[in-house]
Parts: structure tokens; C-alpha cells; sequence
């Protein structure tokens, strides 16, 4: 395995901006894991499967399927769906999927082989917890809800879809709760992961302590 970067926190967090910074600062690749999680949901429930459907039924699509991660953009059976899985539809479907064993098994694999020809910043979930425990640096990447809330309407409004800021913060708390309160791989900060709370942080700011700790 080569050299992995990993980051963990809330949606909303500011990981995937860092991430990308990162990984152009020092010429490592870059992985959304919460982009596989929403190609696979968006597989899924184009397939008609419901939120409760049986593992087997989950299992059985999977093994059909193939999800990469390639230059930024994420594809499904060879189809950029990069855009499709922004809305969000596509977020709660991701976190009620990202819950199911047969989901984090089959992107598990995935996700470790980006790691085995190019040094890698990742970011999502369970990053530094289970993915890349052995990660050569760690990050948890926090901010308040309000703060999550704000930047998830100002991405949305440059992308022109109209929000409800209170809808918008429901989602948050939901997905929050979901993702940190399910049984397999929850969001949680590894004892060993360098905390960094981003509210009030312009994201200069945040790169540059992150730098710092990365370079130590
Ligand atoms: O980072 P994101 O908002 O794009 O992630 C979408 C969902 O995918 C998130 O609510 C939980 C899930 N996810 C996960 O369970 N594990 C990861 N490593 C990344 C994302």
C-alpha cells in the first residue's frame, strides 16, 4: 500500500475541498469514498430496490455492477453519473444504503485498491477507522451545524437548486445520526486522528493547518 491521507467527519464538513487541496499540494491522488456510496444507492434504487430491501436482493445487484472512481468524476458501468448523484434524493439514499453490510463489503475492495499504485488523499466515513487504519496521517474534519448548513446552501445555490435552510438542516442532523449511530463502520473520530473543527475557518486557513500537521 502506499502512502494514504485519510479523512473522516460530517457531511458538510469542508472534506472533499481539503481533500482536493491536499492532493494537489503534494501530487496524491484523490478519492471520494461518499461518491462511491451514492453511485452505488443510485444503482440501487434505479433497480427498484426500497430502502428495506434483503441483503440477497442488494448482494445480487452488486455483483453485476461495476463503480469506479476516476479523475474526480465517479462512474457506474462505464456511465458518468458525477452530477445525478448531487441531489438531495441521492444523499438520503446514500446514507441509508452506506448502512447495509453487502454495500460496505462490496466498496471496501475498491476502495483499498486506490491505495495500491498511487499514494491517495481520501475522505469519508470510516476512512481512518476502517479502510486505512493504517493510514500515514489521519484527519477528523468537524464543524457546527448551522456552519455545515450555510456551505451546503451556498453549494447549492452556485449550482442554482433552490433550498429550504430548515429542510436543509433536518437532513443534516438525519444523515448525521444515521451515519454515526448505524451498527457497521460508523462515523466516529479514531483515537489517533488529528482533530480539526473548521466553524468560523475560511478554508485557507484549514489547508494550512492541515499542511502543518500533514508535514510534522
Ligand atoms: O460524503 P458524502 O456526503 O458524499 O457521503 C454520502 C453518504 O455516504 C453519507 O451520508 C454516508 C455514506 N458514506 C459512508 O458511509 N462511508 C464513507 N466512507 C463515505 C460515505
Amino acid at each position: 500500500m502506499k502512502k494514504v491521507i485519510a479523512i473522516d467527519g460530517p457531511s458538510g464538513a469542508g472534506k472533499s475541498t481539503l481533500a482536493r487541496l491536499i492532493a494537489r499540494e503534494l501530487g496524491f491522488d484523490y478519492l471520494d469514498t461518499g461518491a462511491l456510496y451514492r453511485a452505488v444507492a443510485l444503482h440501487l434504487t434505479s433497480h427498484g430496490l426500497e430502502e428495506n430491501a434483503p441483503d440477497e436482493e442488494i448482494e445480487k445487484l452488486l455483483r453485476k455492477v461495476r463503480v469506479e472512481f476516476r479523475s474526480g468524476r465517479v462512474l457506474v458501468n462505464g456511465t458518468d453519473v458525477s452530477e445525478e448523484i448531487r441531489t438531495p434524493e441521492a444523499s438520503h439514499y446514500a446514507s441509508v444504503f452506506s448502512a447495509r453490510q453487502p454495500v460496505r463489503q462490496y466498496l471496501l475492495g475498491i476502495q483499498r485498491d486506490a491505495a495500491a499504485h498511487a499514494d491517495l488523499v481520501t475522505e469519508g466515513r470510516d476512512m481512518t477507522t476502517v479502510v486505512f487504519p493504517g493510514a500515514f496521517r489521519k484527519i477528523y474534519l468537524d464543524a457546527s451545524v448551522e456552519e455545515r448548513c450555510r456551505r451546503r446552501e451556498t453549494e447549492f445555490m452556485a449550482r442554482g437548486v433552490e433550498v429550504n435552510m430548515d429542510r436543509l438542516r433536518l437532513e443534516i442532523i438525519e444523515r448525521d445520526a444515521r451515519d454515526s449511530g448505524r451498527g457497521i463502520a460508523p462515523l466516529r473520530k479514531a483515537g489517533d486522528a488529528f482533530l480539526m473543527d473548521s466553524t468560523g475557518l475560511h478554508i485557507d486557513e484549514v489547508f494550512r493547518q492541515i499542511m502543518e500537521f500533514i508535514r510534522e
